[in-house]
């Protein structure tokens, strides 16, 4: 059996942000953050089914307009912005004239499946810095050969599997979203070997039941919550000195039925976290904790409804035995050993 345990109390700079604040997954898409100065000569022509806006001729925006394939892309082009159109396909040649050109492509919000992206598409692309490719239907990654890649969006899909080696090359991928896929944790072993500047990886809510292993140490963002993930390997925590924000579990809630032990000392809770009510071992020592709430441990009491706890570390937080409310004694009947200090 593993523990939920040592690897979070090593690592002082883990601030679990879940338990504290009740926590909405807020995707937003911005796609309004253009950069500037793009006034470029010769301009473009610009395919008439999109704009092209005359001072930034660079973009051709083809959002939101009930396109079913990717167009023709002219020369010249270097954004281009495709999201939430019904589209299913693209066909080979789309991309020709922009292969080591086009930085970024915005697919959000399609229709896509693997089957039909055709070969000569997306895998000529030797200059993409930014794929978006959230709220499609496709059920294995697409990677652009491109080496010049710093984000990658393929969050809201059917992504079952994420091979090794994919990511090899991408010395400057920075930020990478799979959350809302049906990744496990055998299906992406090795996957996120190589970007070396990797900053943010999202793999939440998949079905992992391990953090992925072998991620950069450049790490300093991990949203891996809902999954079913219940434990930490050993020392997993040491191997990413840079990270700064762990989401592992839903929101305030640390309701993994089976589990006995839990260690989420040296970090920054100000409340205990709710518990299920079989948890024997808590270790919340060195903490911000402040407030002693029966709720945390009992939903319920009554005869059967009771909290198992028997040990408790409360020491060196902001809290005291005159904390505990007079019926404590109710819901933490079992627990024979609570340390303030
Ligand atoms: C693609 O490039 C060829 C050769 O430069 C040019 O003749 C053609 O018009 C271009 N097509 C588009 C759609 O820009
Ligand atoms: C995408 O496909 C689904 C079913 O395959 C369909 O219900 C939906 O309308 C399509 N979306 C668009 C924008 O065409
Ligand atoms: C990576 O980013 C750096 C700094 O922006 C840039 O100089 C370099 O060319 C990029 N590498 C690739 C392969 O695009
Ligand atoms: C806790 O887990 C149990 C069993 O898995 C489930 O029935 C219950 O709804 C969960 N409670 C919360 C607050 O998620
Ligand atoms: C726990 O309390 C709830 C609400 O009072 C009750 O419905 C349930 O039967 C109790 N469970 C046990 C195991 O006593
Ligand atoms: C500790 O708790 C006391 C009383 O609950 C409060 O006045 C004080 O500001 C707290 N100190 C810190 C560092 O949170």
């Amino acid at each position: 059996m593993s523990f939920l345990s040592a690897g979070i109390m090593l690592s002082l700079r883990v601030s679990l942000m879940t338990i504290l604040v009740g926590m909405a997954l807020c995707q937003y898409y911005d796609y309004d953050y253009e950069p500037v100065g793009q006034v470029q000569a010769p301009s473009p022509k610009c395919n008439q089914e999109c704009d092209c806006p005359i001072n930034f001729r660079s973009a051709m925006y083809c959002d939101s307009r009930n396109l079913k394939f990717v167009p023709v892309v002219p020369t010249g082009i270097q954004y281009l912005y495709l999201q939430n159109n019904g589209i299913e396909e693209i066909k080979a040649g789309v991309f020709d004239n922009v292969t080591d050109t086009l930085r970024w492509l915005v697919l959000d919000n399609n229709n896509l499946t693997n089957a039909k992206i055709e070969k000569g598409t997306i895998d000529k692309l030797t200059a993409l810095e930014k794929l978006f490719f959230s709220h499609n239907l496709i059920t294995e990654p697409i990677i652009p050969p491109s080496k010049s890649l710093d984000e990658l969006k393929m969050m809201h899909n059917k992504l079952t599997k994420f091979p090794g080696g994919l990511l090899t090359d991408k010395e400057n991928l920075t930020s990478i979203n799979l959350q809302y896929n049906e990744l496990t944790s055998e299906s992406i072993a090795g996957a996120f070997k190589g970007p070396k500047k990797l900053l943010s990886l999202d793999v939440s809510h998949n079905k992992l039941r391990k953090l992925p292993a072998g991620v950069p140490s450049s790490l300093e963002m991990l949203y891996a919550d809902y999954n079913e993930i219940d434990s930490i390997g050993a020392g997993y925590l040491n191997k990413l000195p840079a990270l700064q924000y762990l989401r592992l579990i839903p929101a305030g809630v640390f309701n993994v039925t089976s589990l006995v032990e839990l260690d989420l000392s040296f970090n920054k809770l100000q409340s205990i976290p709710e518990i299920n009510e079989g948890l024997e071992q808590l270790y919340l020592q060195a903490n911000e904790i402040n407030k002693f709430e029966l709720t945390s441990f009992c939903k319920y009491i009554s005869p059967l409804n009771y909290s198992r706890l028997k040990h408790l570390r409360l020491d060196a937080n902001n809290i005291t035995h005159s904390n505990m409310p007079p019926e404590y004694s109710n819901c933490l009947r079992q627990a024979s050993d609570i340390m303030f200090e």
